[in-house]
């Protein structure tokens, strides 16, 4: 049998949270409707973060509460604080994520406080959430480069991830924000926290800003990495890294496992619907190269 790669869908969550036309609630929502269809079985429907800081995720919560329920997928809401794991729980929520980063002063920019002072807040998450049976991911921003201090040592990513596991996290997403690392980079900070942590509890977060999305990948599957958060149609970005562009997109992510002989579950014709459909919705070229070519050669 063939060994399966957990993707993560962000699209809802990352790849909206950039918009510079929020969608509306019931656009959110028909994305997240023609995901379920797919065969994805984790999806990050979007974040319970202030309304001031990123309006294109509001009343995630309201719209959370509104999504039938699935016992195949697991849908998840990011929560930087108590406040937000409140709103997520009272929605129904069953996973939620806490983020972080490797650097200084994105987690300033980013959440408005130190990595030190962020650990206090997640202190509070995980304690309501085991409290309430309620499963909570770990993110680590800036894996290999900060848009506001450079390079982040690798031993620094380690430290942050190990923490937030050692914290009760089940699963630490590092995320490579801004997308300039390349492979020789990226096999690097693996090794450095496959020193301490096991493979089984890490996850990979590319950004293709530069293209690299997909090498990431490939580079991260060598090293043991089974747990890859996409983006449906390449969607994404953070609204604190400018420039940013989308994670990998889901449909490059599905060609290069299954090529490579790794099962993800995923419907390729569902998938190719959803990814249509938001592109359309969003009135933008799709950046993936397997969906482009895959429409190509349905054309031709
Ligand atoms: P703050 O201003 O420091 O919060 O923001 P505060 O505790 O001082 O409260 C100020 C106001 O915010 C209060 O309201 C609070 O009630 C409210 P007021 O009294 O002024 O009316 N507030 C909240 N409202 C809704 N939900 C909440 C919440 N908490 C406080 N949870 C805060 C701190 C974290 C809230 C803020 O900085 C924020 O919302 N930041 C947004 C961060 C974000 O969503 N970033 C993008 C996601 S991370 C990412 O994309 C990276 C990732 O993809 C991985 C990668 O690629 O690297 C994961
Ligand atoms: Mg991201």
């Amino acid at each position: 049998m063939s060994e399966f790669v957990k993707i993560v869908e962000v699209g809802p969550r990352d790849g909206l949270q950039n918009e510079k036309t929020p969608l509306t609630l019931q656009q959110r929502k028909a994305l997240i409707l023609d995901l379920m269809k797919t065969g994805l079985k984790s999806i990050e429907a979007g974040s319970c973060v202030s309304a001031k800081w990123v309006p294109q995720m509001a009343d995630s919560d309201a719209l959370f509460a509104q999504l039938p329920k699935d016992p195949d997928i697991q849908f998840s809401l990011l929560t930087p604080n108590l406040k937000g794991f409140e709103a997520a729980r009272a929605a129904g929520c069953q996973e939620v994520a806490v983020f972080t980063a490797a650097s200084e002063s994105f987690t300033r920019k980013n959440i408005n406080c130190s990595i030190d002072e962020s650990f206090e807040k997640f202190a509070d998450v995980l304690a309501a959430a085991k409290a309430g049976g309620i499963k909570v991911r770990g993110y680590v921003s800036c894996m290999a480069d900060c848009p506001y201090e450079g390079a982040i040592a690798p031993a620094q990513v380690a430290k942050v991830s190990k923490r937030l596991l050692d914290m009760g996290c089940y699963e630490v997403s590092l995320g490579e924000t801004i997308g300039t690392a390349t492979p020789d980079r990226v096999k690097k900070v693996w090794e450095a926290c496959l020193a301490e942590i096991d493979s089984s509890v890490l996850a990979g977060h590319f950004h293709n800003t530069y293209g690299m999305a997909i090498a990431n990948v490939y580079q991260s599957l060598l090293q043991g990495i089974r747990v890859f958060d996409s983006s449906i149609a390449g969607l994404g970005g953070c609204p604190y890294a400018k420039g940013a562009s989308g994670n990998v997109s889901t449909e490059d992510l599905y060609y290069l496992l299954s090529g490579m002989g790794f099962a993800t579950g995923i419907n390729l014709d569902a998938l190719m619907h959803a990814s249509q459909n938001i592109s359309q919705v969003l009135n933008r070229a799709n950046p993936s190269n397997y969906a482009n070519a895959y429409w190509q050669t349905r054309c031709a």
